[in-house]
């Protein structure tokens, strides 16, 4: 079908067939409907979405290309997965199933490490505890290239993305649980930056997306409040620190005060505080590891409450 079928001028014809997939993807319930027509349309004529306009020739093949993959997701599977990437700041991650998919809220995250890493003299040490795809220690390795990032991954099937993504790229990327990682780190580190695990037990996760795509390690942040990774995270991140690194650490819109709370009761931080992404939500808490022998800022930052929360640490996560 070189100029269109039955006279159809390609460009009528291939807005009419992005038109009606949108409006299917619309009826499925899919949140970006003409979005995501575009995108599945591009990619099956293997061009990028901004050059659709420029379209001058539909082949068979490119249009079953893209009735399967329509269909796709009209059942909610991840326009993501189906494209096999997602975008995150200035680089491009694979990723598939066994990986979470990185979102657009953990940019503003990434690029408060990025900014932090920046105003560090000579070669900053960057960790990115559980990194998934690797998307923050790939984009900080990308924005800050004098950086030596690290980037630390429990589950056996993110571990196989983050190789293929950080392959290529300056990220040491280390196995094993964020809690324990990296001893020969330890007091080395200028920023520590993570996206755990944060949903609680009893949370409502709706869209069908996250629930049957998502891995189930990279959304249940254990404990009755969700935290208890990013518990055992951040007093990681306050051991690798070097007194007067910072950590910054993403929580749901609904966690900002309980993950101040819990960063004031551990102690050895000081500015302590919470942060809104771009749609104004709470979306990430930031802190800086107290200068040894310097007096706490923050209220309650002299009440050592580690002996308690080792006790509530679940060290099965994600087993
Ligand atoms: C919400 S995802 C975030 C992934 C990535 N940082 C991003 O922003 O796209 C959380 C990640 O933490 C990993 N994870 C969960 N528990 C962990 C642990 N104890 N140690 C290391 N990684 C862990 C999960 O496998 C998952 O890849």
């Amino acid at each position: 079908m070189p100029d269109g079928s039955a006279g159809v001028p390609v460009q009528s014809l291939l807005w009419a067939l992005v038109g009606d997939a949108a409006l299917a993807l619309e009826s499925a319930g899919v949140p970006s409907p003409r979005h995501d027509a575009e995108e599945l349309a591009a990619w099956s004529l293997g061009i990028p979405r901004s050059r659709l306009r420029m379209v001058e020739m539909l082949d068979d093949e490119a249009l079953a290309r893209f009735r399967d993959v329509v269909a796709r997701r009209e059942v909610r599977e991840p326009l993501q997965h189906i494209i096999g990437s997602a975008p995150f700041r200035y680089v491009e991650l694979a990723v598939g199933p066994g990986v979470f998919i990185p979102r657009p809220e953990t940019e503003v995250v990434a690029g408060w490490a990025i900014d932090r890493a920046r105003e560090v003299a000579g070669k900053p040490v960057v960790v990115d505890l559980c990194t998934g795809s690797g998307a923050i220690a790939l984009a900080v390795a990308d924005e800050v290239p004098q950086a030596v990032v690290h980037a630390v991954e429990l589950s056996a099937e993110a571990l196989v993305w983050a190789r293929r993504n950080l392959a290529c790229s300056r990220v040491v990327l280390h196995a094993g649980d964020a809690r324990q990682a990296l001893p020969e780190l330890v007091g080395a580190v200028d920023v520590v930056v993570s996206n755990p695990p944060y949903i609680p037990a009893d949370g409502q996760v709706r869209e069908p997306e996250v629930l049957a795509y998502d891995p189930a390690v990279a959304l249940w942040g254990l404990g009755p409040d969700g935290l208890e990774v990013l518990r055992g995270v951040a007093r990681r991140a306050q051991e690798l620190l070097r007194p007067g690194g910072v950590f910054v650490v993403e929580h749901a819109d609904v966690q900002g005060a309980a993950v101040v709370d819990l960063l004031r009761e551990q102690g050895g931080w000081t500015e302590v505080a919470d942060h809104p992404d771009l749609a104004g939500r709470d979306r990430f808490a930031t802190a800086r590891k107290q200068d040894a022998g310097g007096p706490p800022t923050d209220f309650m930052s002299a009440v050592d409450m580690s002996a308690v929360d080792t006790h509530s640490v679940d060290s099965s996560a994600g087993e």
